[in-house]
């Protein structure tokens, strides 16, 4: 990742408040932020209720403390994907943090969809755990602890959908791990979130653009929270 782009004029008021909350969160001990936003969604969120749990979690971001979860600008493109998969289709997510994208892929799917989703941060498991059984989403949703690069060769079955929103500089290889491992169909989505400017994840957009099995599309949009342009990709794997 290339900081000067976090450092450009439209960037920099929200680069500084990231990393102000990250300094306060460190000088004063604060507990790690999925459980922070675990406790903050069981007080104020409805139990059984996917929607209000987002929105809890979206107020959180806003009121309290910047989130980086696919937030409620990119969140209805990625359901609006959906609807071209069918109801029981299998997800697999790279990167779960709150639990935020999670929930909403699973809300969406309906009752016989299944999202398997690969997360670093123990911390992030258990925020994430808890939020989706919240949420009332628990047998829909499966969070294993892992890095991703040593979790996708344990994988099995093929995924309709794959979406990578974990750290940007592993799309690419991790891509290619899904690929070489068999988890992809004719026809399955590759959604990677965060690959507009501020990210600049050219190696990834050159390689799906390029590599002649993809048909991608690329849809812009803003970082969660901001005004920041974004950018999501939108490949479908064509072997
Ligand atoms: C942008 S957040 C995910 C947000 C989530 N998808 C959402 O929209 O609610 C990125 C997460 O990826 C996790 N992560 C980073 N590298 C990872 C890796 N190699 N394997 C699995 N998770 C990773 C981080 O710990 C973090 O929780």
């Amino acid at each position: 990742m290339q900081i000067w782009r976090f450092l450009r004029p439209s960037a920099l008021g929200f680069s500084f408040r990231v990393l102000r909350d990250t300094l306060i969160d460190r000088l004063t001990g604060a507990a790690p932020l999925p459980l922070r936003v675990r406790d903050f969604v069981a007080q104020h969120a409805r139990r059984g209720d996917p929607e209000d749990v987002l929105r809890t979690m979206d107020r959180f971001a806003t009121e309290v403390r910047f989130l980086m979860n696919i937030g409620p600008d990119k969140g209805p493109l990625v359901r609006e994907l959906l609807a071209r998969l069918p109801r029981d289709a299998r997800i697999l997510e790279l990167g779960a943090f709150c639990g935020y994208s999670s929930i909403l892929l699973a809300d969406t799917l309906g009752d016989a969809g299944r999202i398997v989703s690969i997360e670093v941060s123990a911390a992030a498991v258990e925020g994430a755990r808890a939020n989706v059984e919240f949420a009332g989403l628990g047998d829909r949703v499966e969070i294993h602890h892992g890095g991703s690069t040593e979790t996708i060769p344990t994988l099995e079955g093929s995924f309709d959908l794959v979406f990578l929103d974990h750290w940007k500089n592993l799309y690419k290889t991790d891509l290619e791990a899904i690929e070489a491992n068999g988890l992809l169909r004719p026809g399955s989505l590759v959604v990677a979130d965060n690959v507009g400017p501020l990210f600049g994840a050219t190696e990834y957009l050159d390689y799906v653009r390029t590599c002649g099995r993809y048909d991608s599309e690329n849809r812009v949009a803003t970082i969660e929270y901001s005004s920041i342009p974004d950018a999501v990709e939108i490949s479908v794997y064509q072997p």
